[in-house]
């Protein structure tokens, strides 16, 4: 299948493409620079040029902080772009696959979120992300939503090396005081497990929304002990409350997320978020020796 890969520098966009390569797909990725999802004009003129038979949406405006005031542009990125990019798509009878996220939920629970629970986002970038599913289910019947949590993986772009890992591994290599939220239950993902997934999905026609992360939950904390083992490094993570850290988007408290709908479309569980670290590390290994 001829496969138009949106937001191509990213790093779960830099996951998919050899991915999606291996199972047999053409792939054309196309940057920020090569077209701004927030012009429907450009969309419309890569879809004309490319002819793909499927659009991954893998852009977005992830600043969850700055959405806070940073309102048009995160719903422009978003909610109205993905709108467009479904419209257009539909026009074409492109099917899309747009990626979402677990901060559609508030987090008020202790169970894992599926499918059918319903959103409620508790900022200006879940509100967006939302906006940008409601936009997709409404204007594409051809189109697989996934959302998904706490990515982490290789970045193609200028942003290469910039992910949570990363950044917890600089920040212990300089010294520098390590405080991470103890409070906030999700599943980090490697993007090498959740790109996999999104390649099988993307090969059926069992569109609708689906819940793809590693399995299992731990905080923010854990994940960074987690990190440090794994590295050898020592060092002193000091756990704080979410309301200590003082971000200014609230966050949900218990965003695990868990699908009802994946098996159903023969895609297997994703592996544990700890095997997701090891197979991160052994990617990391590979690239730096
Ligand atoms: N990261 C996470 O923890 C996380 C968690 C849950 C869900 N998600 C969702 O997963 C998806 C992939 O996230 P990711 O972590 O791979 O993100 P990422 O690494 O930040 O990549 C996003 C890409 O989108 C591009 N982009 C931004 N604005 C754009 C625009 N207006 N037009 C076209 N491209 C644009 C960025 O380019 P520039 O950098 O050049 O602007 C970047 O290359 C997103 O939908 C995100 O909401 C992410």
């Amino acid at each position: 299948m001829k496969v138009l890969l949106i937001g191509a520098k990213g790093q779960l966009a830099t996951a998919l493409r050899p991915r999606l390569e291996a199972a047999g797909h053409q792939v054309a990725g196309l940057t920020h620079e090569e077209c701004d999802l927030a012009s429907p004009a450009a969309v419309s003129r890569q879809l004309d040029a490319h002819t793909p038979e499927a659009v991954i949406n893998a852009a977005a405006y992830n600043q969850v902080d700055r959405s806070e005031t940073a309102i048009e542009e995160a719903f422009a990125v978003n909610g109205y772009g993905p709108g467009g990019l479904a419209t257009a798509c539909a026009a074409r009878r492109i099917a899309l696959m747009h990626v979402s996220t677990n901060y559609v939920f508030d987090g008020r629970r202790d169970r894992p979120y599926d499918e059918a629970d319903g959103p409620n986002p508790l900022s200006v970038y879940g509100l967006s992300k939302l906006a940008g599913e409601r936009l997709v289910q409404a204007h594409a019947s051809r189109s697989f939503i996934v959302r998904t949590t706490g990515l982490y993986g290789r970045h193609a772009g200028r942003k290469a090396g910039e992910n949570f890992v990363e950044r917890i591994l600089t920040a212990a290599s300089n010294g520098a005081p390590l405080r991470v939220v103890n409070d906030q239950i999700a599943t980090p993902t490697y993007t090498g497990h959740l790109a996999e997934a999104m390649a099988r999905l993307l090969a059926t026609t069992a569109y609708g929304l689906y819940h793809l992360t590693n399995s299992g939950g731990c905080s923010w904390w854990e994940f960074t002990r987690a990190i440090l083992d794994r590295a050898g490094v020592r060092a002193e993570v000091q756990p704080v409350s979410s309301e200590a850290f003082g971000s200014a988007a609230l966050r949900p408290a218990f965003s695990v997320l868990v699908s009802r709908r994946s098996a159903g479309a023969g895609l297997p569980p994703l592996p544990t978020w700890q095997e997701g670290l090891d197979a991160y590390f052994r990617e990391r290994g590979e690239r730096l020796h």
